[in-house]
């Protein structure tokens, strides 16, 4: 007697087609699982075994095969106990072969046959749905996220007994119903703040609208108490909603994360805000069983890193190649895998221990103390932020002022025209945004008059720039441009990208 039943395994984020075959046979009674097990489906063997005894069915003693395949890939994590449960179980008669051929099985078992959440439904009830499954069966716990695939029938259940006898009555059932356009149109209900909430700090919020525009990364440097933190909190608030494709991309690395809760989709751009204490494997993802990390959940969001020198200098230098990419690639004994890590850093910082550098009323730290301070943010680090900008304390007339500051939706409203005119001129292209820009389609894209050059390079020798640092004032000149519903990058729009570098040589290059 033998019988195939379909799972499918979590590959970076993607899911793969794992096939579950399981062979019956006259012999000593014994159980065997094979095809490159780690060690968790090996104990999915017992939890198997205990949870069929436990549902009520009672096996005869036979010889039980059971082969995942294709046998090259590594099987993690506990999504197997399931469809090995029912490829026995349809081995023995219990179930129609012909019901199990189209479906695909997702879930953990507890001994005593309940079917337990697990981790990347989402992606992986959509791999079934590209290679032509109709339906999937998930954990009742994740039967939200599976339902949000559209052209495939989710069903949940709960336990063992009740997986089978749905697939034994499997057209009298209905599958799980998600209304994704009413979750994805629910008004957002407001943010609970707004940068009509900060006074002052026009440079900063300038600064902040442009980096927003073409997602650059930004570095506010600044005394204590100056609203740097305050600020950052509200990035998102500014922030384009977003699309329906965009919400499936980053709700399938939450669902691989096991994070998306009972929230089917994300539909609100992510702003993650990890301590300063944070390990290496947790901001940039991997592990034993590999999981996304916080650049990944801030992918096509938010990545603030509140007081940058606080950090393990280690833990920092890591997100370099990440922030050139786009990416990450994790290695693994037989593998690689990679996550998306299209985000945005924005990070703060003070200029020295005590914060007050250089205002020496009240900084009293010398130069190699400050020096040994901003040293621990290493200079391609430094480079990898498009703009940086000096956060001042406010004074107390602007605090007291009682003209009305700009809305969180006014201002979300311009960087929307300058996203549209990014989207305009990179149609069909794999860019969005500014920040994006490869070497070669800069000198496409933001090509210069003569002016404009000859002011560029009199910056570039001024300020002994590096290549990068060059390439980088040209993203944010066209962004400046672009805020500006200008086509043309003009010097006034150059001046005010090399301002956003001249600050960071004012702290790094003086001393
Ligand atoms: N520009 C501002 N407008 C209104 N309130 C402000 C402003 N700046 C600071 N505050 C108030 O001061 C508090 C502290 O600001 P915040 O924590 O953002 O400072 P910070 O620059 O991050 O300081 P630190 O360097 O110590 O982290 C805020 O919660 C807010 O109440
Ligand atoms: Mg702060
Ligand atoms: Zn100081």
């Amino acid at each position: 007697m033998f019988s195939k039943a379909y799972s499918a395994v979590i590959n970076g984020i993607n899911g793969l087609i794992v096939s579950v075959e399981a062979d019956v046979s006259d012999g000593l009674p014994l159980f065997d699982m094979v095809g490159l097990l780690n060690s968790e489906v090996k104990e999915a063997r017992e939890r198997v075994r205990i949870a069929l005894k436990n549902s009520g069915y009672k096996l005869p003693p036979k010889r039980i095969t059971v082969n995942l395949s294709p046998a090259d890939i590594r099987k993690e994590g506990t999504v197997f106990d399931l469809p090995v449960a029912i490829a026995i179980l349809t081995a023995f008669g219990y179930i129609l072969e012909e019901n199990i051929k189209t479906t695909l099985i997702i879930g953990e078992l507890s001994l005593n046959g309940r079917v337990q959440k697990v981790n990347g439904v989402l992606p992986l009830v959509y791999a079934a749905r590209q290679a032509g499954f109709s339906r999937c069966i998930v954990p009742k716990d994740n039967a939200r996220e599976g339902a949000v695939v559209s052209g495939i029938m989710t069903y949940g259940v709960s336990s063992l007994k009740e997986a089978v006898e749905l697939l034994n009555d499997i057209d009298g059932k209905q599958p799980d119903i998600v209304d994704v356009a009413r979750l994805f149109n629910e008004p957002i209900s407001e943010h609970d703040v707004d940068f009509s909430e900060v006074a002052g700090q026009y440079t900063v919020k300038r600064a902040i609208e442009i980096a927003v525009s073409g997602m650059h990364n930004i570095l506010m440097i600044g005394p204590p108490g100056s609203g740097k933190t305050m600020l950052a909190r509200r990035i998102p608030t500014i922030m384009p909603e977003l699309s329906f494709e965009e919400s499936m991309e980053i709700s399938k690395i939450y669902s691989i994360a096991g994070l998306l809760d009972n929230r089917a989709l994300i539909t609100r751009r992510p702003f993650r805000s990890p301590h300063h204490s944070i390990t290496c494997t947790a901001l940039v993802g991997g592990g034993i069983i590999p999981k996304p990390g916080e650049i990944s959940l801030a992918h096509l969001g938010v990545l603030f890193l509140d007081e940058l020198p606080e950090f393990n200098k280690n833990t920092i230098e890591v997100l370099r190649q990440p922030l050139e990419e786009k990416s990450v690639t994790i290695s693994r004994l037989n593998a690689t895998i990679r996550y998306p890590a299209g985000f945005m850093l924005v990070a703060s910082m003070n200029p020295c221990s005590c914060g007050y550098f250089p205002d020496r009323n009240k900084c009293n730290c010398s130069i190699p103390m400050v020096k040994r301070y901003l040293g621990k943010i290493s200079k391609p680090l430094l480079d990898r932020f498009d703009i940086c900008i000096e956060a001042m304390q406010i004074d107390y007339k602007e605090l007291q002022k009682k003209s009305k500051n700009e809305t969180s939706k006014v201002i979300r409203e311009r960087i929307y025209r300058a996203r549209q005119m990014q989207t305009e001129r990179y149609r069909n292209q794999d860019i969005w945004f500014n920040s994006q820009l490869t070497p070669g389609n800069i000198r496409k894209y933001c090509k210069l008059e003569s002016k404009e050059q000859a002011l560029l390079e009199q910056a570039f020798t001024r300020m002994n720039l590096s290549v990068r640092a060059y390439h980088r004032i040209l993203m944010v000149a066209r962004t400046i441009a672009d805020l500006d519903m200008s086509d043309r990058i003009t010097t006034k729009h150059i001046s005010e990208a090399v301002c956003y570098r001249s600050i960071d040589c004012k702290y790094w290059g003086e001393i």
